[in-house]
């Protein structure tokens, strides 16, 4: 059965690899994105090898733009019944070094973002009596980091939220767990310098990174009917990295 999905930060890396999965099995998917155009065209829609998605301008940090954003997609596709938090960003820097708007800002994104993003869809997902809320956190969140206090603290938030949402909501039909991927190739891990990720690839069991589908088929797994029992949980995507943390 078709669903309506909106993943937030879609329009490039696993976002993208997880908004073109769901579209290849026939879903109606909205992504979306911050300035400009979504990349590869000049309207808001973004033409994929599988299919179309609609794409909708959204910053995460800003209730009132979460709010159009989800507005706009119900008016063109429905109300979205699978949620993929996924919009995140990192500032990395140590502990001693970390300023308070660096702690707060990757926290407002990664973590309250998420949070505004499962408050607006739960509304309508309560009414249906059925959704699905997949954050994507990391295995940084459970398993630490050095310089990235404020990247883990928001990975780590992301499990107490799937599974008070879960407490919540869960006789109602509405799944609510975690991804913790590891390190995937993206633009996020392109920015990290040679000698971290040949240090990275060593402590890896899988002795390689992910590619972002292998993320995004954990992620339409979840979403699916097959996954109608599984709530609270975190599922790594990390070839061991952290273990099953
Ligand atoms: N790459 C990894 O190794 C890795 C590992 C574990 C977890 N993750 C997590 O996976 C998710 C995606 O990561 P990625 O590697 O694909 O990152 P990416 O390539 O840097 O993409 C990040 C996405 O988030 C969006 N975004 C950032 N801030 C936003 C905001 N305030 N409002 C709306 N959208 C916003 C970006 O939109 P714009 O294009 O508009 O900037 C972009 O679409 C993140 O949550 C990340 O923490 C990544």
């Amino acid at each position: 059965m078709a669903r309506t999905v909106l993943v937030t930060g879609g329009n490039r890396g696993i976002g993208l690899a997880i908004a073109q999965a769901f579209v290849k099995q026939g879903d109606r998917v909205a992504v979306t994105y911050r300035s400009g155009a979504a990349p590869g065209t000049d309207t808001p829609d973004v033409e994929t090898g599988a299919g179309r998605l609609f794409g909708v301008r959204c910053d995460v940090t800003d209730s009132d733009s979460v709010d159009a954003a989800f507005t706009a997609i119900e008016a063109e596709l429905g109300p979205v019944e699978v949620l993929v938090a996924n919009a995140g960003i990192t500032d990395d820097t140590l502990l001693l070094r970390m300023s308070e708007e660096q702690f707060t800002g990757v926290l407002d994104t990664n973590l309250t973002g998420a949070f505004r993003c499962a408050k607006r869809a739960s509304t309508k997902m309560l009414r249906a009596r059925w959704g699905r809320m997949i954050f994507i956190s990391s295995v940084v969140g459970l398993y630490g980091s050095p310089g990235q206090v404020n990247y883990a603290a928001s990975k780590a938030g992301l499990v107490g939220v799937a599974r008070s949402v879960t407490r919540e909501l869960g006789s109602r039909n509405i799944t609510a767990n975690v991804v913790a991927p590891g390190y995937v190739e993206t633009d996020m891990t392109a920015a990290l310098p040679d000698d971290r990720k040949t240090e990275y690839r060593k402590a890896i069991p899988a002795g390689r990174f992910a590619a972002a589908d292998e993320v995004a088929s954990a992620v339409t797994w979840l979403a699916g009917d097959s996954a109608g029992y599984i709530s609270g949980a975190v599922i790594p995507v990390d070839g061991g990295l952290g273990m099953g943390h």
